[in-house]
């Protein structure tokens, strides 16, 4: 498209005001303006402001015919120990044939934790400070040595922080891994608009886009030859988890051999909620499908709905780790089906009618995004299975109080007391699991259960573990 008709449709689509200093700017800058704008898609756009900016009262999320979503619970809360078996059984098989590769998300902004660089690089662990990335790294280095096949790890940034996280893994010699094993993509972007429906410009010569979703994915994934890249090397299902959460199982092979057998095209892991009210989504079904619904979307009778047995009836809360078959990824990013674009309201700093920049107190603008989730519904036999929380699940989110570093660190250390002293270490701990002092596991060492037992029983001499002990 030249400048002249790419400007054109934006007047014609009612944004011509994005290119209202354009006179004035310098070749490059225009050429910057032009490149932002380029990326547009103005009909899509459009649609969003008919369906989700322009509607008076938000449309409310469609609750008819919610049931709670059935899952494959854990043996020792009275699932099947046979199947469970024979899942991880396959797993393994399947892991040891190269067929699995690991996806983080990583194209968030983290503005809760308010931490500045890309999330990754945030230190987490309660003695070394190994950062997220580091974490992440040393398990993929150290499953690829117990099932015999390096691991394909797959980062998706976005455009904000893409080059310094490329950075960051050159910087550290990509933590051991292979270069050729990791691969970097960005994600896509969407252009923020105001409350009227009128693209904002953050500068003269700049669209307000940010990041498009971590359900952005699915379609970077394919663009980005990721896909193509998985088809290659014989890579059938991709493990997503957020960059977030340093006790994820990413390499487990029994949620890897419940996606197998039961056929799954997507499979989630799902933590029994700790209360009524806790903020997470919430695994349903609905006519035939599998949904989540967001805490804010399901109303609070419905949170605290009891069964029978006095167990809460929504209880299957959604810990965002999934497996995607790549067929199912293909299809989702170039097939009729499409996830729905979210708004969110934000305050975003932007131009004013004169040109001036206006850093907004209150939301002034929308934002667009595609949550991965949304994908459940259009999946063949999605499974969904049980995990402990303690194994699976610390997230950073905050700077402080639920979700912190503190809270994560002291996770880190209930998580590898417990495979110590499942092994005779003895290490003492509070009521709550926590030792009185800090010390930490290298993934080296173990990164779950089976690796850490398999570690301890080689060392002729069992590691000491006091304060400050790190096992290697
Ligand atoms: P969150 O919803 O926690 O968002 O992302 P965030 O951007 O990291 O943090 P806040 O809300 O600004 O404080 C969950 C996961 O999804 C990824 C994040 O990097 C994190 O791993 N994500 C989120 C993306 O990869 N892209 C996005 O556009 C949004």
């Amino acid at each position: 498209m030249t400048p002249h008709t790419l400007i054109t449709a934006f007047q014609q689509a009612g944004q011509g005001h994005v290119f209202a200093h354009f006179e004035h700017l310098s070749a490059s800058q225009q050429a910057e303006l032009l490149a932002d704008a380029a990326e547009v898609d103005l009909a899509e756009i459009a649609e969003l402001n008919r369906t989700l900016v322009q509607k008076s009262a938000a449309a409310g999320v469609d609750l008819s015919d919610l049931e709670p979503a059935p899952y494959e619970a854990l043996p020792k809360n009275g699932g099947d120990a046979a199947a469970w078996a024979e899942a991880k059984r396959l797993g393994e098989e399947a892991l040891k044939a190269g067929r699995v590769a690991a996806f983080v998300v990583a194209g968030g902004q983290g503005t809760r934790l308010g931490y500045d660089g890309p999330k990754g690089t945030y230190p987490v662990t309660p003695v070394l400070k190994k950062t997220l990335f580091q974490v992440f790294a040393e398990k993929l280095l150290a499953a690829g040595r117990r099932y015999g096949r390096p691991l394909h790890w797959f980062i998706m940034t976005s455009h904000i922080n893409h080059a310094a996280t490329e950075a960051f893994f050159r910087a550290h010699g990509f933590f051991g891994l292979a270069e050729s094993h990791v691969h970097f993509f960005r994600q896509g972007r969407m252009p923020a608009v105001g409350l009227d429906g009128k693209i904002l410009l953050e500068d003269k010569h700049r669209i307000a886009m940010s990041p498009d979703g971590h359900g952005g994915s699915l379609r970077a994934l394919d663009r980005s030859g990721a896909v193509a890249l998985m088809e290659r090397e014989g890579i059938d299902i991709l493990s997503y988890f957020q960059v977030d959460n340093p006790l994820v199982r990413f390499i487990d092979p029994a949620f890897v051999g419940w996606h197998l057998k039961t056929r799954s095209e997507m499979s989630s892991k799902m933590v029994p909620k700790a209360y009524a009210g806790e903020k997470v989504g919430h695994f349903c079904t609905q006519r035939g499908k599998t949904v989540v619904i967001e805490y804010s979307d399901l109303p609070k009778e419905r949170q605290e709905e009891k069964d029978a047995a006095g167990k809460l009836r929504f209880i299957a809360g959604s810990i965002a780790i999934h497996l995607l078959d790549r067929s199912f990824i293909r299809r989702m990013a170039t097939g009729a089906d499409a996830l729905p674009f979210h708004r969110a309201d934000k305050k975003i700093p932007c131009l004013d009618a004169a040109g001036n920049l206006v850093k907004p107190e209150k939301p002034n603008g929308v934002k667009f995004e595609l949550f991965v989730f949304d994908a459940l519904p259009f999946a063949k036999n999605p499974v969904v299975i049980e995990t402990d929380r303690a194994d699976d699940f610390s997230p950073v989110k905050n700077a402080e109080g639920l979700d912190s570093p503190k809270t994560c660190a002291e996770d880190q250390m209930r998580q590898f007391v417990r495979w110590a002293n499942a092994n005779g270490a003895g290490v003492p701990a509070d009521s709550t699991g926590l030792p009185p002092f800090a010390f930490e596991v290298s993934p080296l060492f173990g990164y779950d259960e089976d690796s850490f037992a398999a570690s301890w029983s080689a060392s002729a001499a069992k590691p000491s573990i006091s304060a400050g002990a790190v096992l290697k």
